[in-house]
């Protein structure tokens, strides 16, 4: 299928726009159902991508290089101590150079001005990975997930999401959803709400899409019949590991637990979570946090995370077919 919206760069969750994004899903589904039909044809052979990584990744570079081999395209990856990037040359240089070179960038990083000012200089498409502010690749792969629990418009969708409310995921939730006309809370202490210029532009679009936004503190208020429940580690990449002191107290209560799940008063409710997830012990965060807190998994409990209630290992899988709609959207032929 061809986009009816050429969209080539994708910055932040907002880019698409609500037709574009459908449009997205319904690629990647289509690609999806290609793979798994064994009938996927090769659109991006001879293109070059450059996978640009500031912070680590598992899902978010898999995804990209899969789709890309799947596809016929070659890709770079350029990992966080693999380049001049930031320090000994400017992204601007960075970006030319990039551009005369290959077809599209992703960059994943810290600031979300680097990945614009990579767009503004490269000359070609850039994809946004992540960064400290917006995670809009995620975005595709969690409604395509809803998606394919949930029939019918996408509109009658609810979701809630616990946590750090000012995380780049739960940022990227509440104007996605908002955008997209959905049913969106957001759940967490005061402290970590989402700012109040962006509740203000939820709100906006929500005029517009007629979506339901909430930001509260009450998780019963934002877990009563929420289809999916979402959450996030509670200290992202980048931050500094003596905020697990402050947030642990902090968000405790907004953990998704049995109780958690039971309290949207469907039996149906699924859990998502954009991975990697602090569960149990058996990483070394994991086993920092129980040594230090006396918790078991910290933003999810284990019982819900292995629970045929999570879909999180789905969710996982539709980063690459969404990521894969991304680039042939931009530079398939
Ligand atoms: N969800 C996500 O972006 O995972 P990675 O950090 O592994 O890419
Ligand atoms: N909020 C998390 C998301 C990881 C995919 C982080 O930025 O570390």
């Amino acid at each position: 299928m061809t986009l009816a919206r050429p969209s080539r760069s994708l910055l932040t969750v907002t880019d698409l726009g609500r037709a574009g994004f459908v449009e997205m899903l319904d690629l990647a589904a289509d690609l999806k159902a290609d793979k798994r039909a064994g009938r996927e044809r090769r659109s991006l052979v001879g293109r070059n991508i450059a996978l640009v990584f500031e912070k680590d990744s598992t899902r978010t570079r898999c995804a990209f290089e899969v789709a890309a081999y799947d596809q016929g395209a070659h890709v770079t990856y350029l990992g966080p101590a693999g380049s001049h990037l930031g320090r000994e040359e400017s992204v601007a240089d960075t970006a030319r150079v990039l551009g005369a070179m290959f077809d599209g960038i992703e960059f994943r990083g810290f600031a979300q001005s680097t990945v614009e000012e990579l767009s503004r200089h490269a000359g070609v498409p850039v994809w946004n990975g992540l960064t400290d502010e917006w995670h809009p690749t995620q975005m595709l792969a969690d409604v395509l997930t809803m998606r394919e629990h949930q029939s019918g418009e996408i509109e009658a969708i609810s979701y809630c999401f616990l946590g750090d409310g000012r995380s780049n995921v739960a940022r990227s939730l509440l104007i996605t959803g908002a955008m997209l006309g959905m049913d969106v809370r957001i759940a967490a202490p005061r402290e970590l709400w989402p700012p109040e210029s962006l509740v203000a532009d939820a709100q906006r679009e929500a005029l517009v899409s007629g979506a339901r936004v909430m930001v509260t503190d009450d998780t019963a208020a934002a877990l009563e019949s929420a289809a999916f429940v979402y959450t996030d580690v509670w200290v992202s990449m980048g931050e500094a590991d003596a905020e697990w002191e402050r947030r642990v107290p902090l968000l405790t209560p907004y953990r998704v637990t049995a109780q958690a799940m039971a309290a949207t008063g469907r039996p149906d409710t699924r859990f998502l979570h954009c991975l990697p997830a602090v569960h149990d012990t058996t990483t070394a965060l994991g086993r920092r946090i129980h040594d230090r807190f006396g918790l078991v998994g910290a933003e999810v409990t284990d019982d819900v995370f292995g629970s045929a209630a999570s879909v999180v290992f789905q969710q996982a899988e539709n980063r690459l077919h969404t990521i894969k709609a991304v680039l042939v959207a931009a530079l398939g032929r």
